[in-house]
């Protein structure tokens, strides 16, 4: 099942609605999005990998969840179509599903990696592009999702790729994820206020981070602080949660 599949599946394409009732353009675009995303999670290959993140690192599955999330808003603010920011959001979903492979003892290690555990760590990006390639329906993504450690100025990894090099849902994913890291508690340090973080992004525009992503990234986060405070607890306590409560 591909993603074009899936958005043809939307409840808002089956032609019933008649044109007294239509919805606003912008609210179709928008409730085919969630739809899409909604759809995702119970494609087999998605569920799985998703469902083995979860046992393995819930921290990992809930960061993956919120990065998914606010790139595919970024990606809107951009003026990314629906099938884009729908593919954006799965991006996000797995861009982390290399750390699968990760050593837990480095996954999940409360205090600062050593040098050796960061290049451990640092193999991440690279596998989930590999897990990503070797399913069908989603191998397109391996660039995407392999790339989302690249920096602009052409000092990030695996591929040390700058600029239009690299692909733009990656530059965006960078961003939502620093943003969670940065904003994050840790054992050895309380996270950045929201306020905090958007400076940093700011500061290391043009170097680490595509400057237009960065900015559409603090307006859509700002909007979503508006428009949805508790969003998190209801898309990180999604599926696979549930599923371990029952
Ligand atoms: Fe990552």
């Amino acid at each position: 099942m591909g993603i074009v599949h899936v958005l043809n599946n939307s409840s808002l394409n089956n032609g019933s609605a008649r044109p007294a009732q239509r919805p606003a353009p912008e609210l179709i675009e928008e409730q085919k999005v969630m739809d899409a995303m909604g759809q995702l999670q119970s494609h087999p290959d998605i569920d799985r990998l998703l469902g083995l993140m979860w046992r393995k690192d819930p921290d990992t599955y809930r960061h993956c969840h919120r990065v998914a999330d606010w790139s595919q808003w970024v990606g809107g603010t951009l003026g990314l179509n629906a099938q884009e920011r729908v593919e954006l959001y799965l991006c996000g979903l797995l861009h982390d599903i290399g750390k699968l492979m990760t050593p837990v003892e480095v996954l999940r290690k409360p205090g600062a990696l050593t040098n050796a555990e960061f290049a451990i760590m640092k193999m991440h990006s690279g596998d989930s592009g590999k897990v990503v390639r070797r399913l069908e329906d989603l191998s397109y993504l391996e660039a995407p999702i392999r790339g989302h450690h690249e920096r602009i100025d052409g000092r990030g990894y695996p591929d040390g790729l700058r600029a239009d090099q690299i692909h733009v849902f990656s530059r965006i994913i960078l961003i939502a994820d620093t943003f969670d890291a940065m904003t994050s508690d840790r054992v050895y340090r309380k996270g950045l206020s929201s306020e905090q973080a958007y400076e940093e992004l700011l500061r290391f525009s043009g170097t680490q981070f595509d400057p237009d992503a960065a900015r559409a990234f603090i307006k859509a986060h700002q909007q979503l602080q508006i428009d949805r405070p508790h969003s998190h607890k209801v898309v990180v306590e999604s599926a696979h949660a549930l599923r371990k409560a029952a």
